[in-house]
Order: C-alpha cells, then sequence, then structure tokens
C-alpha cells in the first residue's frame, strides 16, 4: 500500500505551552489534527475554568490563518480545586477533562496532588456530571524506583480510587508499561489509555546508550523493550479503549542539552509519518484509523473530525526539520532513528 486516507486525526494529550512557544509550535498540530487536548501545566498553570477561558483564547489566536483546529481545554487537578467551578465549566462546554499531576511527577506538576483525599470532593462531581479524569499515572515516593512508578501508581493509586468511585471516566494518559496495557484491558468499565508516539518507537536505551541522548527523555520514561512492545500490540490491535495522546511536549534546547534536563519529546510535526511506519510494520495499516481517529472521540463522547487527510508513501525518505524555531528559541524534533517515508499530502 503506497496511500491511505484516513479520517482527519487528533491528539489526545498536548502541550501547547504559551506565548512565543505556542505560536511558533502550534502549526505542526493543526496542520494535521482537528482537534487536540490541551495539558494546562502551564507556569502559573490552568487552574480554573477562567484560567481555560483565557488560554483557549490565546490559542485560538495563534492557530494560523487558514486552518481550522479545536483546542479541548482541561483543567489542572489541585488540593483546592472547586467542584462547582469544575461543573460550570463541563456545562459551558469548555472543559473536556480535569488533568491529576501527583506533585512533583513531571514539568510544572509540584502545584498537583500530594493527598488524594483532599480531591475527593471534586472527583465525586466528576464522575456524577460524567467529566473524565486524565491522569499522569506515576507515584513521586522518592523510595520508588523511577522505571517502576507507572506500576506501583497503578497498585497503590489508581486501581484503590477506582474500586472507591466506580463511576469516574478516567483515562491513563501516555501508557509505558505492559503493567499499565494489561490494567487498562482488565478493566470492565471506565478506563482507557492514550500512548504516545515515541514510546511506540523507543525503547530506553535510546536514552542511555552510547552517550546520554537528553531529546530521549520524556516522563514518564521510555521503558525496557517488552513493554514497547506491548503498547505497539495494544495500539495496533483497534481495541477502543487505546488512543493517541503524543504529549508532544516542546521545550528549548538549552533547557534539555544542559545539567538538568527538562522532560519532554516534541512529536507534532511527524507524528503521522511515524505512525503510519510503525503500524505498516505491524500490518495493521487499516487500523491506525481507529488508533488516531476514530477510538479518541468515542471514548471522550464526540463524533469523529468530518474531513479526512492522505498518507502517501514516498520513494525517497521525508526531509523534516531538525528543529523547529520558535520566537522563544529552537525546539529538537523527534528523530524516529529510521528514515520516514510516509508524508501527509
Ligand atoms: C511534559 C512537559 O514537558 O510538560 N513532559 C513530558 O516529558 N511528557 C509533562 C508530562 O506530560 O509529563
Ligand atoms: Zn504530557
Amino acid at each position: 500500500m503506497t496511500k491511505l486516507t484516513l479520517r482527519r486525526p487528533d491528539d489526545w494529550h498536548l502541550h501547547l505551552r504559551d506565548g512565543a512557544m505556542l505560536e511558533g509550535v502550534i502549526g505542526d498540530t493543526s496542520r494535521h489534527f482537528g482537534r487536540a487536548i490541551i495539558m494546562p501545566n502551564l507556569v502559573p498553570p490552568v487552574v480554573t475554568t477562567a484560567d481555560a477561558r483565557a488560554y483557549r483564547e490565546r490559542i485560538v489566536k495563534a492557530i494560523p490563518a487558514g486552518d481550522t483546529f479545536e483546542p479541548l481545554m482541561t483543567l489542572y487537578l489541585t488540593e483546592h480545586t472547586s467542584p462547582d467551578d469544575v461543573e460550570e465549566g463541563k456545562k459551558s462546554g469548555l472543559i473536556t477533562a480535569v488533568k491529576l499531576y501527583p506533585a512533583g511527577a513531571t514539568t510544572n506538576s509540584h502545584g498537583g496532588v500530594r493527598d488524594m483525599d483532599k480531591a475527593m470532593p471534586v472527583l465525586e462531581r466528576m464522575a456524577k456530571i460524567g467529566l473524565p479524569l486524565c491522569v499522569h499515572g506515576e507515584v513521586t515516593t522518592p523510595e520508588v524506583d523511577i522505571f517502576d512508578r507507572e506500576a506501583v501508581f497503578i497498585e497503590t493509586v489508581l486501581d484503590p480510587l477506582r474500586k472507591r468511585l466506580p463511576e469516574l471516566k478516567v483515562t491513563m494518559e501516555h501508557v509505558t508499561t505492559e503493567n499499565g496495557i494489561d490494567y487498562i484491558r482488565s478493566a470492565e468499565k471506565n478506563l482507557a489509555g492514550s500512548i504516545t508516539t515515541h514510546h511506540l518507537i523507543i525503547n530506553r536505551n535510546a536514552i542511555l546508550v552510547g552517550g546520554i541522548k537528553p531529546h530521549y527523555y520524556c516522563l514518564p520514561v521510555a521503558k525496557r523493550e517488552n513493554h514497547r512492545l506491548a503498547l505497539v500490540k495494544a495500539a495496533t490491535s483497534g481495541d477502543a479503549r487505546f488512543f493517541l495522546g503524543t504529549d508532544s511536549a516542546p521545550h528549548i534546547d538549552p533547557l534539555k542539552e544542559c545539567g538538568c534536563g527538562c522532560a519532554g519529546i516534541y512529536t507534532s510535526i511527524n507524528t503521522m509519518s511515524c505512525l503510519a511506519h510503525v503500524f505498516e510494520n505491524e500490518g495493521a495499516l487499516d487500523r491506525l484509523e481507529a488508533f488516531a481517529s476514530l477510538n479518541g472521540p468515542t471514548w471522550y463522547g464526540l463524533q469523529p473530525n468530518p474531513e479526512t487527510i492522505t498518507l502517501i508513501k514516498r520513494d525517497e525518505p521525508v526531509d523534516f526539520p531538525k528543529k523547529r524555531e520558535t520566537g522563544a528559541g529552537p525546539v529538537t524534533v523527534f528523530d524516529p532513528l529510521f528514515p520516514l517515508h510516509w508524508d501527509v499530502a
């Protein structure tokens, strides 16, 4: 197959940042994707419906002329989030989900939740009104090894929460382990998972072999190869509980190429090419549409995009820029370490 037409995809986990960075990166998403769930981990974070409304306006202003793109807004859950504000956000149609960052788990998450009991009133309200919770599924307990943090989160936080509030719809974002995949598969209802582009392609060797490679460092950190294989199997299976959330997370190069580099990989620009490559290798090109364009809307109670996009397999590798230059500085583009022949027409 050298040509593939699918419904226009969506990105169910995206970092757009703000200001000059937002202006520099948004076109890489709006070129291909119809909608994206926008992460609220700005500095300061997007915690109220009013914050989300103002942020949405800044995003809409930055969309390049001629592109149609709908930002789906989220709220950053804190121990002080008001259930009434969350309900108003959902009722007004502005808020698509609320995001749980365990405090300290990742970039700009120090204001996240330390004590889940304190978040229960909001979570109960969300269960009642049918507003999904997106979770960054890693514990931050210092004694837990960074490669085990997702598995321990499932056992000690997520499973107890789901037993306590079975009606709460939970998206386990950027699943990186076989444990996460198995857990989602075993759930009867109200649980789904997003998978990033890069976790389908790299394992932890990409970060550490032959020198330390900051542009392959993200959170949750890439795991062993057996975990990557489980992610590929789930993504290409057609199972409606798995869908694309790129977690494309731009940081300027000086903040990654230093003694304490930021976590985040920038994939918006070549995600569809990377995914077509992965799905073709699995003999699953016919399931790419389910993963990138159909399963996500179904989970979030939306219609798939009416438009389509066409991918073409070129004889020569597609030349993606190595860096996205932005007004905030240069951002290195994800290099999958193999040539990309699929291109969005
Ligand atoms: C994200 C960021 O930079 O905001 N980084 C990352 O490695 N994915 C935060 C996150 O989603 O964990
Ligand atoms: Zn993220």
